[in-house]
């Protein structure tokens, strides 16, 4: 999508000739730290070159008109800036309404109506988080359009305040932490209980990290994701019994075998050891990075896949199709779903010279146990939410 198309269509669709204000946030992936981010645990996403451009203006009165590129049969979106409650019939417009409620009941002045043209490169229900990024850019557009200086930490929570408490997603704070922070050519290792992070540059220069998505709606995720958070809870209330503890990230493996025993019910004991040992791996992730242990990195990633395979139970055929024959492949250094699961997508590391027979190998086998192809890509990690000025897109 040229720059020049997405403009035409801002003039066409709201019918203006008001020259809009150009604003981008990506999509993430996440290379470890899956399922932590709301058990007080370590998360390393990095934010995705993909995301959500958003052209936008000012009005001089109090309407709200929105409109996608991606959702063309549902037209432009309208309400007023006074009247910002959830409405199901308002569809994907509720995820920019619900920033914007947020952000105004921040106390940061929002004192006009707006029209906004949407248009997302984030490959359909990929779980490569793009409400996140369509929350995020809406917090760059009021920061830009009203002049506001809103600290991004604050405007990375009212991202997830929008999800827990508008959409009903009680999803934890990594994707729009990654969307809000992302930096070009870094993933970002972030301690969840304390929100500290570094950046940890990701330089491969004989490797792709290929994203591989497996084309798999994400039906019902929402509801099994609330269930896995819940069970998580549910498991920590058991443990809180002997342990003064707050979040299962405050334990490492050998405290959780010891005490495991009081998680009453087994399936929450298998969700809290994934949480525990996740966090644990991505930890130790870090440090093989660091060392320059690529291999090392690789295994952790693989071991972080069968956690969430069997203990927290969130692959499914799709994803573990397209995993477990991708360990197969030559030049593969570790490959894993990323992100919620319930199918979107799987990263995988590839050596450059095997990258055309690994998306051969990998998408023949996946087509004749699936019954339809899956889609690859190369990630490239780009900067976080932002004003695009004079930038090529
Ligand atoms: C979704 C959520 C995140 C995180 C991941 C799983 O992307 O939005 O907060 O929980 O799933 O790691």
């Amino acid at each position: 999508m040229s720059h020049q198309h997405l403009y035409e269509a801002f003039y066409n669709q709201f019918n203006t000739t008001t020259t809009p204000r150009l604003f981008f946030a990506p999509g993430r992936i996440n290379l470890i730290g899956e399922h932590t981010d709301y058990n007080g645990g370590h998360v390393f996403p990095a934010s995705i070159s993909f995301g959500t451009y958003a052209l936008a203006t000012k009005r001089t009165d109090n309407k709200l008109r929105f409109y996608s590129m991606n959702f063309p049969d549902i037209g432009i979106v309208e309400c007023e800036l006074t009247q910002l409650d959830y409405q199901p019939e308002h569809n994907w417009a509720n995820f920019p309404k619900g920033m914007i409620k947020f952000i105004k009941e921040s106390g940061y002045n929002i004192y006009s109506g707006m029209d906004i043209l949407f248009y997302g490169d984030i490959p359909n229900s990929a779980g490569l988080s793009s409400s996140a990024s369509i929350e995020m850019v809406t917090g760059v557009i009021l920061e830009g359009l009203f002049q506001l200086k809103i600290d991004r930490v604050d405007m990375i929570k009212l991202g997830q305040m929008v999800e827990n408490d508008y959409i009903g997603v009680n999803s934890g704070i990594m994707d729009q932490f990654a969307i809000g922070m992302g930096k070009s050519g870094h993933a970002i290792h972030l301690n969840t209980s304390t929100l500290a992070y570094t950046y940890a540059p990701i330089q491969l220069p004989n490797h792709a990290i290929m994203i591989i998505h497996t084309n798999k709606s994400r039906a019902l995720a929402d509801s099994k994701y609330n269930e896995r958070r819940t069970q998580c809870e549910e498991a920590l209330a058991d443990l809180q019994c002997e342990l003064q503890i707050e979040s299962l990230g405050e334990l490492s493996p050998e405290q959780f075998e010891k005490h495991k025993h009081l998680i009453r019910n087994n399936t929450n004991r298998k969700r809290a050891k994934h949480a525990v040992y996740e966090n644990a791996r991505t930890r130790d992730a870090l440090k093989r990075l660091a060392e320059n242990d690529l291999h090392g990195f690789g295994k952790l990633m693989n071991e972080s896949h069968l956690s969430l395979q069997h203990d927290y139970e969130v692959t499914g055929i799709e994803l573990d199709t397209i995993v477990e024959t991708a360990w197969k492949q030559p030049g593969v250094i570790g490959a894993r779903m990323t992100g919620a699961g319930f199918g979107g997508c799987a990263i995988a590391i590839v050596e450059n010279d095997d990258i055309k027979a690994f998306k051969q190998n990998v998408n023949r086998i996946y087509e004749e146990t699936i019954g339809y192809q899956a889609t690859f890509y190369t990630a490239a990690i780009g900067d976080g939410a932002r004003e695009i000025i004079g930038e090529v897109i």
